[in-house]
């Protein structure tokens, strides 16, 4: 049997759990777990998903809803889909086709695809293979700045839309699993090849990373994060590139503030996914007070805990323009290469869709209001 009949064989996955089974089965336990896993005791990692049952739906009936609008616009862009693909970085770890599947079944969807600095396949790669697909290149700034204005440089040229610079990452968190279990897929060389095939990385080193991979990685490992870095070096971001900026990893309705007298055209509420500071605050938690001090001004996006439809539209009703989904579509790249990635962003865009029509709203952007979800503790 060949390959695609043996994919078609294998029969469709609804339930998130079942999803991350599958996902467990394709994977070694050391990267399962660097996946799934979030820092510390995890705390956040399970609040992430316990503040979504806190919110409750208010659906309003008998209202046309025979078609149902999935789009939203962001920065002056309309995107089909309400959601954009986290940046996760590594995924050569998931699957030898790593980002490009990704890629592949980002394209046949028109999902916005956010690529990590630390991917498995070069930024230019990705983009050669989403073609017209909307792309925003998600940046960690490293310790050398011209390194970093190389990425952006590389970023425009190849065709990406935005810069997601990460915040939440002056040093990686503590990670217990991984830890325990010794993996670091940095080590593992999975997020090399931006750096790799850049040549500023590349003058840093006494020999090719051909010549010497080992001696490589170490420099790679040393200068990704750059714990110094503060709202100055924003401000020479923000001069090097025309392109938006977002920041990625606001919690804090300070640094909402902050981004927005620094210039900064979006936030994404984040808290990595749990992977960061463990006993941080649910991403959903901040995003009401995010969004009152945004006030409209710039772009609020969403993620950490995403799973279904009904997340995605409790988020868009608590201030969200757009959310991000990572593990899910990480956990179906796992699974079944591009075609599990295709099934996962079906099977949310469908959810999403039958989430409006039970909820009675034609479009996505209805559902951005505040009536539309209350609080436990108000009922
Ligand atoms: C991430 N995330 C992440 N974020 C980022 O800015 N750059 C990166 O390279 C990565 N890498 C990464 C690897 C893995 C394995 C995971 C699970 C996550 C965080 C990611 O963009 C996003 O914030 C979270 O994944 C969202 O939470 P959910 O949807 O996984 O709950």
């Amino acid at each position: 049997m060949s390959d695609e009949a043996v994919k078609s064989k294998l029969s469709p996955i609804y339930r998130y759990k079942d999803l991350e089974r599958h996902a467990q089965k394709k994977l070694s336990h050391e990267v399962f777990t660097y996946i799934q896993s979030g820092s510390g005791h995890e705390e956040t990692l399970r609040a992430n998903e316990e503040a979504f049952k806190k919110w409750k739906l208010v659906p309003e009936f008998l209202q046309d809803v025979s078609t149902r609008d999935l789009s939203i616009s962001v920065l002056g862009q309309t995107y089909p889909s309400p959601f954009l693909l986290a940046p996760v970085g590594h995924l050569g770890a998931a699957h030898p086709e790593g980002e490009l599947a990704v890629a592949r079944a980002a394209r046949g969807k028109q999902v916005p695809y956010v690529a990590s600095t630390v991917s498995t396949y070069t930024l230019e790669e990705i983009a050669d293979t989403l073609g017209d697909t909307p792309r925003w290149f998600q940046l960690y700034c490293s310790k050398d700045p011209e390194l970093t204005v190389s990425f952006l440089r590389r970023a425009e040229k190849a065709g990406y839309s935005a810069i997601v610079i990460t915040i939440d990452t002056p040093a990686l968190g503590f990670r217990e699993a991984d830890l325990t279990n010794q993996f670091f897929p940095v080590r593992e060389g999975y997020g090399s090849a931006n750096y790799f095939q850049d040549p500023v990385f590349r003058n840093r080193l006494d020999v090719t990373p051909e010549q010497n991979r080992a001696a490589a990685i170490d420099e790679l490992v040393n200068i990704t994060f750059q714990p110094k870095l503060t709202w100055k070096d924003l401000a020479f971001l923000r001069e090097q590139t025309h392109l938006p900026i977002i920041l990625k990893g606001v919690l804090h309705p300070n640094d909402a503030k902050r981004a927005i007298d620094y210039g900064v055209d979006g936030v994404v509420v984040s808290n990595h996914g749990g992977r960061q500071l463990d006993g941080a605050i649910a991403s959903l938690d901040a995003l009401p007070k995010v969004a009152e001090a945004v006030n409209g001004r710039i772009p609020i996006l969403f993620d950490s805990g995403i799973r279904r439809g009904p997340d995605v539209v409790k988020a868009m009703s608590l201030g969200a323009d757009a959310v991000l989904i990572g593990r899910p579509y990480v956990y179906g790249l796992a699974y079944n290469g591009q075609a599990g990635v295709e099934e996962v962003l079906s099977h949310l865009l469908a959810d999403i869709d039958t989430t409006l029509a039970t909820a009675g709203k034609s479009s996505i952007r209805a559902c951005q209001a505040p009536e539309f979800v209350q609080h436990l503790s108000n009922s």
